[in-house]
Parts: structure tokens; C-alpha cells; sequence
């Protein structure tokens, strides 16, 4: 074991992610070096996610996988750093005395001076911070693929989603300003970067609180600009020079205007994907999430984004088994699922979240209802995408190049314009970052499979909208 090597395990969203290329950025200019295991590297960090239950069971798991190495060797710097840490600090300190430095979302920047005190402290040095001192882009990063880089353009959560533990974690939501996320790309791109991804708990909020607080120019202010802060963001991106890629997540449905859609269109490099997480069909449960859209509503904007963007591809989050859903409440899920015909979906049971309002409404569902809905639910999403990928099939798309495949060395993988995955055979001299164009033979439920070729780009393939919206 080398004392002044690292290893970092993220668990999470991709804000989690993030925070992980700034640790590691700071461990670096600390002069740790990254380990390739835990059981070899000085320093282990667990950056972690407290969203649903199971990813408290893993952290205390591999605490319990760590705590052995320790007694072992007690040079070895155990550290808990994340949304988890923020919830369960004493817990934490309680359940594995042995960690050494336990931080919370709003003070990663101070990684050194608490590693520092760690040295001559026999306890865990724990430290949660309320409000944030420092965005964390203005730490260093440590990029874990050179071409794609995270922006933060916004932090924490306004929304009071019944379910959701995110607000009381990552505290008031806080943006940032235009200036300084254009000035960050720019640098980024200097450094290589050809494709950025733009993150905020509520990312089409973006500005709303610049706009209360004066801080943006008078036009913003007054509204005769007639363009929302965040679709002015997507344009000024748009005039990066050698930007090539520009994604966003995630946005909120009822946040939703039509600038953005018109800026999604007219920015040829904002790319033709879209997350917009559903949660649930049923007028009545999304009324009990507190989530104020109503289904109507969500399909219209499913049905002007698609209008709006040729080739769109729409994924989505759906929760199952919130309290108090019925079967007609998840028929309506699966209904609302089936119109809006997406093209991926991230599905999960409903986990109680202790502090959410959520856990104290009446009638939880049973889990066996739970898991056999969970089971329909991802029949219908899995259908749907082996759907948006059969009309891939004949159609050439372009493909920016993620590396080897990671099951099969004779094979590139790559992403498509609407972050579809597809597996190629490999072509000499195509690396990471390199953008090529792919002629797709082959589709799966979860990914595509093609040959690099010299043919255009085929027009965007339309996934049939919501027939009964926008009347
Ligand atoms: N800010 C993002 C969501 C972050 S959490 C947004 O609003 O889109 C990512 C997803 O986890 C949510 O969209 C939701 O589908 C799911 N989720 C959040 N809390 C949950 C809970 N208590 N149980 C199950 N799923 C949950
Ligand atoms: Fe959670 Fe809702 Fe905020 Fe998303 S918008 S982070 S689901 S409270
Ligand atoms: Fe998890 Fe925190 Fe993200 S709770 S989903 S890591 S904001």
C-alpha cells in the first residue's frame, strides 16, 4: 500500500459524479495518485447517494468490507464524503468509528485541512456544512474521460417532491452565473473537452433565483428579453467554438417552456435527447408526490418537444408504489408510459425516505404489489426501447467514441446524438473523443450495434408522440 494514492467510489446521481473528478482533483493537488483497488490505495473515499434505502445498505456493506483493512493497517485514510454523509453523520461516526474524515455535500473544497486534522485524531473528524461555501466547479477536476466534462450550473432544490430526499441534502436551489459557466466551458474546451453536460437538480430553473436576487442584465429582468435564463445558457454554449456536444439533466416538467424547445432546435449542438422524468401517470398520485404537472400536461409537452426537435429521444424516471397507489393508478402509469412512447426509462419501487412527507401519508403499498408492478412496469419500458431501437436499424448516426467495449475487445462503444449506445468493430486509429459516423445493422432493448462507414448521417429517425396531444 503506497500512503499518497487514492481510490474513490461514487454511488448515485451525476452530481455525485462530479463532486468525484473535484475530490479526486483535490487529492491530486494534495500529490495522491490514483490506486486501482481499495485494498491497495492509502486513501478510500465513498462518495455517496442517500436516495433510496438500498444505497444505505451499500455504504454500510462496504464500510463492513473496509473495516478489516483498517484494523489492519490504520495508516489507511478511510473517508465518507456525499449526500449520505449529510444525513447520517452521527450515525455514521456511531455505526464505523474507524473512518477517519466523514464531510457532507457543501464542503468538499475543505478535504485538506480536514485530512489534516484527521492525522492527530484518534475520533472521525466530521463535518457537515448547512449552505455551501464555494461552487464546487471552482475546484480543481480530475476528468474521468478527457473529451466529456460535467458543468454545474445550479445546486440543491427548490421543489418539495414528497418522495425525495434531495432538497434537505443538498440544500435551497443556488445558480450560477452565466459569465462563469460560459468562462468554465471555454477553459474545458481549451483542455480538450469536445462534449459538456450541464447539471442542476432542476436544471430549466436555472436563473430564477439571479433574476429575484438583480443579478442579471435588465432585459432578463423585466421579461422583454422574452427568453428564459436557461435558454439564453444554451445559446451562448451554442457559440463555443469547438464545442461539439452539449447535454442538460435534469429538467423539471413544470418548468418547461417553449424557448427551450425552440433553443434545443436551433442550437445544432444542444443534442436532440431530453430527460423528463414522469414519475407517475396518475393525476391523483401526482397530486400526493406534490410533482404539479398533471399527465395531460406532461403529454403536450412530450408531444410539442417531439414537434419542435426532429429525431427526439425522450427518457424518463417513473417511481412505482408510492403510497396510496391502487391498480388504476398504475394502469394510469403504464398508460401515460405507452403514449408518450419512451425511449428509455429509469423505473424504481418507491423507497421511504425517513424526513420526506412521503412517509407519512396512509396506505404504503404492500411490497409484493409492489415488486409485481415493478416487473410490468419494466416489461412495457423494455418494450419500448427494443421499439426506439428497431427504427434505428438502416439508419446511419453519428457516433462519438467512449473507448473498448467493455465485454468485448474487439469492439468500440460510442454514444449516438440522443446518447443511444452503440458497439462497432473496432477501426484503427479511432480513439476516445474521436466522432465518427456508424451504420446501424443491429438493436437490442439496451443498446445498438453497427459499422463504421463513410455514408452520411441519415435524418433524425421521428418516434411517433402522444397521438391524442396537442389537438
Ligand atoms: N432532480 C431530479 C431527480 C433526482 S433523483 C429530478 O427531479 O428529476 C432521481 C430519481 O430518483 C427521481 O427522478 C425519482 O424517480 C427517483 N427517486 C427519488 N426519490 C425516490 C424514492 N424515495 N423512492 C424511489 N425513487 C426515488
Ligand atoms: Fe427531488 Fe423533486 Fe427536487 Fe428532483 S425536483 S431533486 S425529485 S425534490
Ligand atoms: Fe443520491 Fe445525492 Fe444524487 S441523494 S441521487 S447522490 S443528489
Amino acid at each position: 500500500m503506497s500512503a499518497r494514492t487514492y481510490f474513490i467510489r461514487t454511488y448515485g446521481c451525476q452530481m455525485n459524479e462530479h463532486d468525484s473528478e473535484r475530490a479526486a482533483g483535490v487529492l491530486e493537488t494534495m500529490g495522491y495518485r490514483p490506486a486501482p483497488d481499495p485494498e491497495s490505495a492509502g486513501l478510500v473515499l465513498l462518495n455517496t447517494c442517500a436516495i433510496r434505502e438500498n444505497a444505505d445498505n451499500k455504504l454500510y456493506g462496504q464500510l463492513s468490507h473496509l473495516k478489516p483493512l483498517k484494523l489492519a493497517d490504520p495508516s489507511k485514510t478511510i473517508v465518507v464524503g456525499g449526500c449520505l454523509a449529510q444525513k447520517d453523520q452521527d450515525k455514521l461516526a456511531e455505526k464505523a468509528p474507524y473512518v477517519d474524515v466523514v464531510y457532507g455535500t457543501h464542503n468538499m473544497g475543505r478535504l485538506p485541512e480536514l485530512l489534516a486534522q484527521a492525522d492527530s485524531a484518534s475520533l472521525p473528524v466530521v463535518e457537515i456544512l448547512e449552505h455551501t461555501q464555494m461552487f464546487p466547479s471552482a475546484l480543481p477536476s480530475m476528468r474521468e474521460v478527457r473529451h466529456h466534462a460535467w458543468v454545474s450550473i445550479s445546486i440543491g432544490c427548490d421543489n418539495t417532491c414528497a418522495f425525495c430526499i434531495v432538497p434537505s441534502l443538498r440544500g435551497p436551489e443556488k445558480s450560477r452565473k452565466l459569465g462563469d459557466i460560459v468562462s468554465e466551458t471555454r477553459e474545458l474546451v481549451a483542455d480538450g473537452v469536445t462534449e459538456i453536460t450541464l447539471l442542476g437538480q432542476n436544471v430549466n430553473s436555472y436563473g430564477r433565483d439571479l433574476v429575484r436576487a438583480g443579478e442579471v442584465p435588465a432585459e432578463f429582468a423585466d421579461g422583454s428579453r422574452n427568453r428564459t435564463l436557461f435558454a439564453e445558457l444554451l445559446h451562448m454554449l451554442g457559440d463555443v467554438d469547438g464545442l461539439d456536444r452539449i447535454r442538460f439533466t435534469s429538467p423539471h416538467p413544470k418548468d418547461f417552456t417553449s424557448d427551450v424547445f425552440a433553443a434545443m432546435r436551433d442550437v445544432p449542438t444542444v443534442m436532440e435527447q431530453l430527460h423528463l422524468p414522469l414519475q407517475a401517470g396518475s393525476d391523483r398520485i401526482l397530486k400526493l408526490m406534490q410533482r404539479s404537472y398533471r399527465s395531460r400536461r406532461f403529454l403536450d409537452l412530450v408531444a410539442e418537444a417531439r414537434d419542435t426537435i426532429p429525431g427526439l429521444a425522450i427518457s424518463t424516471d417513473i417511481i412505482v408504489g408510492f403510497p396510496g397507489e391502487t391498480e388504476a393508478d398504475f394502469q394510469a402509469t403504464l398508460d401515460v408510459t405507452e403514449q408518450a412512447r419512451f425511449d428509455s426509462a429509469f423505473t424504481f419501487k418507491y423507497s421511504k425516505r425517513p424526513g420526506t412527507t412521503a412517509v407519512d401519508l396512509p396506505d404504503h403499498v404492500e411490497q409484493h404489489v409492489m415488486d409485481e408492478r415493478f416487473i410490468r412496469l419494466a416489461e412495457l419500458t423494455k418494450r419500448l426501447s427494443a421499439e426506439s431501437h428497431a427504427r434505428q436499424v438502416g439508419t446511419v448516426q453519428e457516433v462519438v467514441v467512449e473507448g473498448p467495449s467493455k465485454t468485448d475487445d474487439t469492439r468500440l462503444s460510442g454514444r449516438t446524438r440522443h446518447n443511444r449506445l452503440v458497439h462497432f468493430p473496432v477501426v484503427e486509429g479511432l480513439a476516445s473523443g474521436a466522432t465518427t459516423n456508424v451504420a446501424v445493422t443491429d438493436a437490442a432493448a439496451h443498446y445498438l450495434l453497427g459499422e463504421v462507414t463513410d455514408a452520411a448521417v441519415t435524418p433524425a429517425v421521428p418516434t411517433p408522440g402522444p397521438a391524442t396531444a396537442l389537438a
